[in-house]
């Protein structure tokens, strides 16, 4: 019951969609090459939030910085999965339909101003940590499992 799957072959790059898991919005997002290179070209020094433990990214292991390289479902960086709920007090962030994507390009959550960026991270705002990403399994087919 806590699992959901997606097929996101017929998602073009630059996309962004939403699917619902375990009652929340998951934000999935196909970044194009210009979105990876510059999440990619972040310092951990600039972050907030700079480490994720395993409950915030259950796809590693232990705290893990929180490189792009981290927390992409794919090497290539490509896919961004994260779950699309302010870690300040629960709003759901703008941003997946491409438009109030904040001053750091990723989401904005009106609610009291937090800016995420391209790589779900936190980066101005009162929100204290990144999103949390799912647990995941992304198979070459672009089959994704959530949960
Ligand atoms: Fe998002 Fe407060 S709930 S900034």
């Amino acid at each position: 019951a806590g699992t959901v799957r997606v097929d996101l072959s017929g998602v073009e790059p630059g996309q962004r969609i939403t699917v619902k898991w375990q009652g929340r919005p998951v934000f999935v997002w196909r970044r194009t090459p210009a979105a990876i290179t510059a999440a990619r070209a972040v310092d951990l020094v600039d972050l907030v939030d700079p480490i994720d433990s395993a409950r915030e990214n259950p796809n590693q292991a232990g705290d893990t910085p929180a490189r792009d390289e981290n927390r992409t479902a794919d090497a290539a960086g490509e896919w961004l999965i994260v779950i699309g709920v302010c870690t300040h007090l629960g709003c759901i962030p703008l941003g997946q339909d491409g438009s109030a994507v904040g001053e750091f390009g990723g989401w904005y959550c009106p609610c009291h101003g937090s800016h995420y960026d391209m790589s779900g991270r936190i980066r101005k705002g009162p929100a204290p940590r990144n999103l949390d990403i799912p647990p995941y399994d992304l198979g070459e087919d672009l089959q994704l499992v959530i949960g």
